[in-house]
């Protein structure tokens, strides 16, 4: 009887972690299971479970690589389907996660006839609406990233297009949606910010060269990029040493809007004591050129790094010595300029932020 017990026990046990989601994606993530012929009308799904794992409400459509909507050929990341988001449809899936974790969420997302188009993703009681007006890679498609902190067992995974178009059939396409577990990021007795190599950060798809979007206003204890904050109106990119040149490690972000977007973070200093913020500038190798400048803060003190790109990869290290006036300073980095590529002007593009690092220095010389 005991015995019986403790072998249902020990199941029970593997059950559970064998069931818990792993990185990547989501079952049926990138929509390749579809609906029978019957649970469909032309394009648009009927039925609320026609699409394998997900739950879906309003007016949806399966879409095939290939597809035409008036001039505009329809072209999909992954695999040959994905979904496309009427006015208020929403497409969900149920998950088992473990409570207390923290997650994150990336999708692709192509914006189709509809300007002003927003996704609003959310895992009770967490939500955030995602802004798609600005496209950041010329084929349409982008990757967005998005994290909750689980709060229960399972998560229901909710995207949501609340437009409000004249034509239903305007919504965004979406595919690949994949999850990845964060562990959050500590200080050390190397660098007092957290995670300032961007090693940690949202799931990259493997099979996509355009990185990740770390959407804006993203409250800083859920953001998909760790300890890491997106002030202002624009995303950061995340990109990966797979598809990018990147300074150190194998991950870094690209400041791809300008004075509009601003990776920011708070750090604990003493005030009187000097430090040195280090970091490295480069260029992602991904035919972004010209001449190029970071803005780093440190409170109110402030540097402007030059970085000359060829657009070749590479990269060089600045450093912004300041003494600390209060015990929180806000570390924070911009780009000046809008930079486009050069084999694209449609795609925005910009320098690379990497291996950032903060550090009190003990008997600072005079400069
Ligand atoms: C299919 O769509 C057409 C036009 O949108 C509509 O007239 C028709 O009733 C729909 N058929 C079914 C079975 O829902
Ligand atoms: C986004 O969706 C969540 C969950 O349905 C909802 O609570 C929230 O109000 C929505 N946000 C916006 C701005 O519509
Ligand atoms: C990536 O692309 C390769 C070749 O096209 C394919 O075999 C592989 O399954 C893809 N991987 C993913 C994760 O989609």
């Amino acid at each position: 009887m005991q015995a019986v017990f403790l072998v249902s026990v020990l199941l029970c046990a593997t059950c559970y972690i064998a069931s818990a989601i792993t990185d990547g994606l989501l079952p049926n993530g990138n929509f390749e299971l579809g609906p029978k012929p019957s649970e469909m009308n032309g394009t648009v799904v009927i039925g609320r479970q026609a699409v394998p794992e997900w739950e879906i409400s309003g007016f949806v459509e399966y879409i095939k690589s290939g597809q035409k909507q008036g001039d505009m050929l329809l072209v999909v990341p992954e695999g040959a389907y994905a979904v496309r988001l009427g006015n208020e449809a929403s497409i969900k899936q149920r998950l088992k996660v473990i409570k207390g974790l923290y997650y994150s969420l990336t999708f692709s997302a192509a914006r189709t006839c509809a300007q002003e188009e927003r996704l609003n993703v959310s895992v009770a009681p967490d939500s955030g609406v995602l802004p798609m007006q600005t496209m950041y890679s010329s084929n349409g498609w982008d990757s967005y990233a998005w994290a909750f902190q689980a709060e229960v067992d399972v998560a229901e995974i909710v995207i949501h297009n609340p437009g409000v178009e004249e034509d239903p059939a305007c919504g965004p396409l979406i595919d690949s949606i994949a999850i990845k577990v964060l562990y959050p990021p500590k200080a050390t007795n190397q660098n007092i910010l957290k995670n300032g190599d961007f090693e940690e950060g949202p799931y990259v798809f493997p099979n996509t060269s355009w990185g990740v979007l770390v959407p804006p206003n993203i409250e800083d204890d859920h953001s998909p990029l760790p300890s890491w904050m997106v002030e202002s109106l624009k995303a950061v990119k995340y990109i990966d040493s797979d598809h990018f040149s990147v300074p150190k490690g194998k991950r870094a972000v690209e400041l791809v809007a300008g004075k509009e977007s601003a990776i920011a973070q708070v750090a604990r200093t003493i005030p009187g004591k000097t430090y040195d913020l280090t970091f490295a500038v480069g260029d992602a190798s991904n035919s972004c050129e010209g001449s190029m400048i970071v803005e780093a803060f440190a409170g109110k003190d402030t540097t402007k790094v030059p970085y000359e790109s060829k657009g070749k990869g590479g990269y060089k290290r600045a450093v912004l010595r300041f003494v600390a006036v209060s015990p929180r300073t806000r570390i924070m980095f911009l780009s000046t300029f809008y930079t486009m590529r050069s084999d694209d002007f449609s795609s925005l593009c910009g320098p690379v932020l990497d291996d950032v690092k903060l550090l009190s220095v003990r008997k600072p010389r005079r400069m």
